[in-house]
């Protein structure tokens, strides 16, 4: 099972030295995936068990884009994994920006997370499946370091996650469309995560919240079996 946090805009480079310690010092001897995705000011050069990701980047090695990263940038942290398409970006990037960081980032190796998901009207539409496979046109769905994280965006940091059926038809339905692990995100939770893990081509997931401070994340993913 992959465990995944997105700590979004949260965690100073102090706390996140203290969060990585703590990460370490009790789960360092787990045997699930673990990654973790700081804010870049925060990233660390310390070894870890877990893999750090970035939950952004400019596709572009270094150059004059102003206020961007660049693979140079992730480079001096050994960062070769990234979010892309996380429903808080989609806010200021269209489909060609992630068709181009998916490129980028597979052209460099890079384990990709690529977040998917629809809003409530399109979901009480009825067009969850259609609007998806949108998400997806274009991009590489056989890249072999692929994750695609569902969360409809209805779930996101409201404390409500999707219901399990909902949540089941939908990853039954990407099963379809790639063979890549399929992970659930959108207010997972300790009280939660055993019956998502349980669904059907579940492979893990993505949290945001509870994954905010380190004792919850790591209660989280020991309360998981
Ligand atoms: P949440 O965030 O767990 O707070 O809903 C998930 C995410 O944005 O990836």
């Amino acid at each position: 099972m992959i465990f995944a946090a997105n700590l979004k805009c949260n965690h100073t480079r102090a706390s996140f030295e203290l969060y990585l310690k703590a990460l370490n010092e009790t789960l360092g001897t787990h045997n699930n995936n673990i990654f973790v995705f700081p804010p870049s000011v925060a990233f660390s050069q310390k070894e870890s068990f877990f893999t750090q990701g970035t939950q952004n980047f400019y596709p572009c090695i270094n150059g004059a884009f102003t206020g961007e990263l660049g693979k140079e940038h992730l480079d001096e942290f050994g960062i070769k994994c990234v979010l892309i398409g996380h429903s808080e970006r989609r806010i200021y990037e269209n489909e060609v920006l992630i068709k181009a960081k998916f490129d980028f980032a597979k052209k460099q190796g890079w384990q990709i997370f690529l977040c998917i998901g629809e809003d409530l009207r399109t979901k009480q539409e009825g067009k969850t499946k259609d609007f998806l496979k949108k998400q997806l046109e274009n991009l590489d769905l056989a890249y072999e370091k692929l994750i695609i994280a569902y969360e409809p965006i209805y779930s996101i940091g409201t404390g409500v996650s999707a219901k399990n059926e909902d949540i089941g038809e939908i990853l039954d339905f990407l099963h379809t469309l790639t063979k890549a692990p399929l992970l659930y995100g959108g207010s997972v939770n300790e009280n939660n995560i055993k019956e998502i893990l349980k669904i059907n081509h579940c492979g893990g997931v993505l949290v945001g919240s509870a994954a905010l401070k380190v004792e919850n994340f790591i209660t989280l993913i020991k309360g998981s079996k």
